[in-house]
């Protein structure tokens, strides 16, 4: 429950800065747009929050993680398309000198497939549109493209370019070819990665939704072209249901549709079984990190909005009642796209030798010229017509060749055709690319916003984080009831118990109780113990849940278990059993 008109946005970026999840960085040189400070708290939950997504992906899935540089040499750029167009349309407006970005005017201004105009028309039809920073209306303007790569030089004297990079894909699949070798040339595999990526975003003013710099977990999953339609795993999510915002729904102006993964295939409103299965994922995955289903829809990308290479797309998008619907995670069937621009541009092979279940016997005839009747004749051309006569179709008569643009006939008795039976044991392809990527970042936001509660305890309005314990960053208080009697000093050691078990347990000694509930609930400390004066007399202490108040008394040798099982969620609150 949240009062009235408040702006949660409001709220929770202040709870956030004043408790120490998120600030502004470098602060006391005034701040940058699009750069943020994880404060200890947050810094916590985020981690958190990348493990349970290593949980899914590198326990779950079994892809290994991998760590590759945030700068990359211009090449590799070159190759995957992002020098030459990772851009967004600019214009500057007129009035008040501000970089806007044109999309996110023209969208202001409700003009639709702003995505797909060019720099003049979209110059045409933002001119009526109002400045998103002064709120004039714009009139002339030009529009021109703006690339999002931060670039740099590598070592001295700047001879080479280097770039941050925009994602953290590529460097997953220039490793192509070691990686393959690590899962012993079999597909299908994944590898995974999580790190920063950097975007030079024109004006970010969406808090934690747009930065500059920002953090990426993604997988790469390497797969036969032929298999996409066969996961492995896929019955863990057939039967797995979600909203679906298909891109004929939307052109139809419909709501989602719910319908299983398996459904959702075979209608052919998902293109394979790999992306319904990312599909799912990311869908069990949000809602383990504390998203509410009801928040979460997945949309499918129109076809002129899939990026040139991607075959299906769908975003899972998250609501926020200050941003609407927000993407947060991507999911793509990349196809071969990237495997063989990089092998295309590095001259390196990034193909998989699959081998026939039986070999496959082909018949074929071979041209044996007579090479020094061939010689004699046609002298300077013989090696020319040597190389041509190898692909040309042999008739009775003889075959002809093209050398330098003129179509010269071979006389049948100048070369021999023999059959030749050959043995192929299979064959070498590029692997197509499904490509789950998440902004850590934007989860950690919708997290944050979606905890954010107001409710009355003892007869006051408290501010209580309804983060989950899987992702809260203190997961238990420990409160001796007063610091005195031998109170404080088992409440000291009931903490250390807690952090011999992986537990982070914050020990609060400070003010009344009340108070010391209050603090906890307000950063969305899930549990809290309270040491008194039965402690001493039975070893018992009580175990307060934030969401319900509602406490038990449990006995202190038991507390590290229960406390322990309580945070992974195998048991509840409710079904704690003494
Ligand atoms: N490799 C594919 C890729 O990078 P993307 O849709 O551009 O795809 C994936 O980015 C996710 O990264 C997005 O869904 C979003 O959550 C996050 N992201 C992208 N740009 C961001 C930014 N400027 N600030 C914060 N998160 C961002």
């Amino acid at each position: 429950m949240i009062k009235g008109s408040d702006d949660v946005f409001e709220n929770v970026m202040e709870l956030a800065k004043r408790r120490g999840f998120i600030w502004p960085t470098s602060e006391c040189y005034g701040a940058v747009a699009g750069f943020i400070d994880y404060g200890p708290l947050g810094a916590m939950m985020k981690r958190r929050v990348e493990n349970i997504w290593r949980d899914f992906f590198v326990i779950q899935e079994g892809y290994y993680e991998i760590e590759c540089p945030t700068i990359a040499q211009e090449a590799v750029f070159i190759a995957s398309g992002h020098v030459k167009g990772f851009s967004d349309k600019m214009c500057q407006c007129p009035h008040c000198k501000e970089y806007l970005r044109a999309d996110h005017v023209a969208e202001g201004g409700n003009i639709r497939n702003a995505s797909t105009m060019n720099s003049d028309d979209l110059a045409a039809a933002i001119a009526s549109c109002k400045c998103l920073a002064c709120e004039e209306v714009l009139g002339t303007v030009s529009v021109f493209d703006f690339n999002l790569m931060f670039s740099t030089t590598i070592g001295p004297g700047s001879q080479r370019v280097g770039y941050l990079r925009p994602e953290t894909a590529q460097g997953m699949f220039v490793d192509f070819t070691r990686l393959l070798r690590f899962y012993r040339d079999k597909l299908p595999f994944g590898a995974v990665q999580i790190g920063k990526s950097y975007r030079n975003e024109i004006s970010p003013r969406q808090g934690m939704i747009r930065l500059r710099e920002f953090t990426q977990a993604e997988a790469e999953i390497f797969v036969h072209p032929f298999e996409k339609n066969h996961h492995p795993s896929f019955k863990r999510y057939a039967d797995y249901t979600m909203p679906l915002l298909t891109h004929f729904r939307q052109q139809s102006g419909e709501d989602p549709i719910e319908i299983t993964m398996r459904e959702a295939v075979d209608k052919g409103i998902i293109a394979n079984e790999y992306v319904a299965y990312y599909v799912a994922l990311t869908h069990d995955l949000l809602v383990t990190i504390g998203i509410r289903p009801s928040q979460v829809r997945f949309r499918q990308h129109l076809p002129d909005e899939c990026a040139h290479y991607a075959a299906d797309c769908w975003d899972a998008e998250i609501f926020s009642p200050r941003f609407g619907w927000v993407e947060t995670v991507g999911i793509a069937d990349r196809t071969d796209y990237d495997l063989k621009a990089h092998a295309e541009h590095s001259g390196t092979p990034m193909t998989v030798f699959i081998q026939y279940d039986t070999p496959k016997i082909t018949e074929r005839y071979r041209i044996i010229p007579n090479m020094s009747v061939l010689g004699k004749q046609y002298r300077t051309k013989a090696k020319a017509i040597f190389a041509q006569l190898e692909k040309a179709i042999p008739t009775p008569e003889g075959a002809d060749v093209e050398v330098d643009g003129e179509i010269i006939h071979i006389p049948a008795n100048l070369f021999e055709v023999r059959n030749e039976v050959t043995e192929v044991r299979g064959e070498d392809i590029t692997p197509h690319v499904i490509e789950p990527s998440y902004g850590i970042d934007r989860m950690c936001y919708a997290v944050l916003e979606q905890a954010y509660d107001e409710d009355i305890a003892d007869g006051e309005t408290r501010t209580v984080m309804r983060l989950s314990p899987k992702v809260a960053p203190v997961q238990v208080a420990v409160f001796p009831l007063m610091t005195r009697d031998g109170l404080d000093y088992l409440a000291a050691e009931i903490t250390k118990a807690l952090h011999k078990q992986g537990i982070l347990a914050e020990y609060d000694g400070g003010g009344a109780i009340g108070r010391r509930y209050r603090r906890q609930d307000e950063i969305g400390t899930p549990f809290a113990v309270t040491v008194d004066y039965e402690t001493k007399e039975n070893n018992t202490v009580t175990l307060r849940d934030r969401d319900t108040m509602k406490q038990v008394r449990i006995p202190i040798t038991r507390l590290p278990e229960i406390v322990g099982a309580l945070v992974r969620g195998t048991i509840t609150f409710t079904s704690i059993n003494i």
